[in-house]
Parts: C-alpha cells; structure tokens; sequence
C-alpha cells in the first residue's frame, strides 16, 4: 500500500473543504430551490439542517477520514473492525463512491452551462436583451446536445487533470489560488447588488419566514441540500479529512467550514435576489434561474457585462473546486489499492461519469418529453433528486449511526479532544439529534409520521 499523502498546512485542508463545501450547491442551487419552495421559511429549515446534523456528521466524518487515514471505503473496513462493529458498514464507502459519480455526471453538464455563459457574458448576448430573448439563449444551449457535450467534455477533463496530479501538486495548488479568487469576486458582485437592486426586498425573500409555503417536500429538499451543499455523506469530506495532519482541531476546522459555506450561500442569495425584485422577474424561475433571470437582471444594468461575467467565472471556480472532491473518494481507493495509478484512475473515474453524464445532457432536449420521465422527472432530476435527498442524508445517518453507537465513545474522544462539555454536546448531537433529524423527515417523506 502506497503512503497516505498529507495536505501541507491546516490552511491548505480548510480551503481544500471550503472549495469542496462552495460550488453549484450554494449559487446556482440555493438560490432556484429557495425561490421554488417560497423563500425564508425553507431558508430556516435548511439552516437548521446545517446546524443539528449537517456540522455533526462533518465532525464525524473528518475524524474517521483522519484516524484510518485511507480511502472511504478502507476507512470504513478498518474502524469497523479496530471498533469491534460489522464489516457491513463499508457500505458507507461503496455507496459514498457511487453517489459521487451520480453527482458528477450532472454536475459537469451544469458547470459546462456557467462555461458556456462565461463567453456569452463576455461577448455582450446580453446587453439590453429582453426576458424572452434571454429565455431564448438560455433554450438555445440547452436545446443543444453537441453545444453540451463539448462544455460537459471540457470540464470533465479539467476536474481529471487536477486530481491526476495528486493532493499537493493538483487539489491544494488549485484552491489555495482560486478559494481567494472567489470571495473577492463574491463581495464585488454583493456590493453590485447592494447599489443596483432592491437589496430590501431580496433580504426579506430570504429572512420571512412563511410556513404555509412548506411542504413536505421542501423540508426533505431542504435536509438534502445541507447534505449537499456541505459535501456530506459520500465520504469527500472523509476523504480530504484523511489527508489532514493528527494535531490540528477537528471541530473549530468544521465548525468554520460549515459557516463559509453558509455564508456563501447567504451571500449568493443576496446577490441574486436583488436583482432578480429590482427587474420584476420570477424567484421561482426553477434550474433556469441564474442562466434566464439573472443575465436578464445584468443586461440591463451600467456595467453589467463586466460583472455578469464576473458572476459566470465565479459559478465555474466554484464548481470546478467542488468537482474534483466527488472523484477523489473513488481515486483514493484504486491508487491506494495498488489497482492503477492516481493517473489512471482518475482518468477512468471521469469517464464513466462523462458517459452517465450524457444521459444529464440528452434530458434537457432529446429526452426532455414526458414519455422519458419518470415520476415527472428527467433523468437529471431524477439522479440529483435520488443522490441529494436520498443517498446522501442516508450516508449521513449511517456514519452518525457509526460513531454515535457501533462505535466506542472512546474513539471520538481520542480525535476530537474536546472540553467535556464541548464532547457531550456532539455526543448527543450525534447519537441522537442527528439520526432521528434524518429519520423523522425520511419517514414524513413516505407519509408515515
Ligand atoms: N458541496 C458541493 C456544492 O455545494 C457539491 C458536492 C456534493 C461536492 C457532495 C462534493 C460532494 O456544490
């Protein structure tokens, strides 16, 4: 077995997670799905997602990455027999590499779009243009099968020559770079709206909370996106845990990982909405809304082009950052394995999800009919609807399920080095609050509570 490479400072690891944690999930996600199930009240459930189970299982799954300091799934054998518990519990590796590639495969079609209207932006497609005419664009891409798959071709292999080239000399030299990159960028484009758009109104949308707006599909879609948007459940934060050197502190590193993200999220959010009240467009505009409203919202502003560019280089960054941690948990195990090369295997991993990832293309065009949905949803809503609200929350529970009760107190205890009262509260938090959190929205979910 080859040695476990190390990041080269706690810096590096937090933005290493950072870069993970921030991408689609918190600007193109966010924003559509709080606009399509009401606003504030979804906001406050998904914030208290983060903080019951979302910072819990990140906790957990740093720490068992950095005990075992292997791949997920080998992390997941060895704890599980160091703990005395089944070997069942690799399950959570097997499934963590699977939802990986699920994601991956729509993921690359989503960050080819923000590709694709980084040159639209910037040749000026949307000076002055009209809801429809950007309806239009928007349509014009996607109705493109060959337009995509040069853009979802394009990102793939530039997510696969990063992790090809291993933790220090491909992840950390690319975050350490664009992680600044991106909050800089955030702030001009939060500052752009604070002048130019109905910035009231936008903070209201997100902070009024309306609870005959929830349905119990928003809290599932809610509980599924702090999974999501924090990187858990499928062994990314496992894995860049495991790189992460035994003296620094597990649970202030998270605990600010979780608020960056938050904060980003937050931040997008102010960003877009704005802009969306102040040009009279739709909140509940669906996937289409930072590519139809928000171009719109640019077009017709002084200095629009140059910041809605802006805005695209930075859905790209943080996509691109995020990428390349749904296929390190699969990588990580074929080169630890001695299977193939990091190479090899990073280039095998990107192309079976390219190829899944032609299915996300065709449901946008060829497959976009009804007589291609299943449940009402297109393939690609079906993956991301099956890998972020089902799969990742039960990863989740799964490694709450592990350290909170299949394994030893003691073990977290060793890791973490809390104060007691610091412990006892992640202990109830992972023992109880977290599991039942996810259990109670699963089992509303299916109508039994
Ligand atoms: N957290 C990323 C985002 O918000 C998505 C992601 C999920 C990345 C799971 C890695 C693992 O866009």
């Amino acid at each position: 077995m080859s040695v476990h490479a190390q990041w080269s400072t706690r810096l590096a690891f937090m933005l290493a997670a950072i870069g993970s944690a921030v991408g689609l999930g918190n600007v193109w996600k966010f924003p559509y799905i709080t606009g399509e199930n009401g606003g504030g009240a979804f906001v406050l459930v998904y914030l208290l997602c983060i903080a019951l189970i979302g910072i819990p299982v990140m906790i957990a799954e740093v720490m068992l990455g950095r005990r075992a300091q292997r791949s997920p799934i080998s992390t997941m054998q060895v704890l599980a027999k160091e703990q005395g518990a089944s070997g069942f519990w690799q399950i959570v590796g097997w499934s963590g590499v699977f939802a990986g590639f699920l994601i991956l495969s729509f993921y690359s079609v989503i960050a080819g779009w923000a590709m694709a209207y980084v040159i639209e932006s910037a040749s000026g497609t949307f000076n002055a243009i009209s809801g429809d005419g950007s309806g239009d664009v928007f349509g014009g891409l996607i109705g493109d099968p060959q337009r995509l798959m040069i853009w979802h071709t394009l990102f793939m292999i530039m997510t696969v020559a990063v992790v090809a080239r291993g933790i220090r000399a491909g992840i950390e030299k690319l975050v350490v770079i664009l992680m600044p990159l991106l909050l800089v960028m955030l702030l001009i484009l939060v500052a752009y709206a604070f002048n130019s758009g109905e910035f009231g109104r936008g903070l209201a949308y997100l902070f009024s909370f309306d609870f005959s707006k929830l349905s119990t599909d928003s809290i599932i879609v809610a509980m599924g996106h702090a999974f999501f948007t924090l990187s858990l459940g499928m062994g990314a934060i496992m894995v860049y845990g495991s790189y992460m050197q035994k003296n620094t502190s597990i649970g202030s590193s998270v605990l600010m990982i979780a608020i960056a993200d938050t904060v980003v999220a937050l931040l997008a959010g102010l960003a877009i909405f704005p802009l969306v009240f102040a040009n009279g467009l739709e909140p509940g505009a669906g996937p289409g809304l930072v590519f139809v409203t928000l171009p719109t919202a640019f077009g017709a502003m002084p200095g629009g082009q140059f910041f809605g560019t802006v805005f695209f280089v930075l859905l790209v960054i943080a996509a691109w950052s995020s990428a390349i941690s749904l296929v390190e948990p699969a990588v990580a195990w074929l080169s630890e394995r001695d299977i193939m090369s990091r190479a090899k295997a990073s280039w095998m991993i990107g192309l079976f999800s390219w190829i899944l990832g032609i299915g996300t293309v065709l449901s946008f065009n060829l497959w976009s009919g009804d007589e291609y949905k299943v449940m009402g949803k297109t393939f690609f809503d079906l993956k991301d609807y099956l890998a972020s609200n089902i799969m990742l929350p039960l990863g989740g529970l799964l490694i709450a399920l592990f350290v909170g009760w299949a394994a030893k107190a003691s073990m977290s205890k060793d890791e973490l080095n809390l104060s007691s009262g610091t412990f006892n509260l992640f202990w109830l938090a992972i023992r109880f609050v977290a599991p039942l959190g996810v259990a109670i929205i699963f089992l509303n979910a299916v109508g039994l509570l």
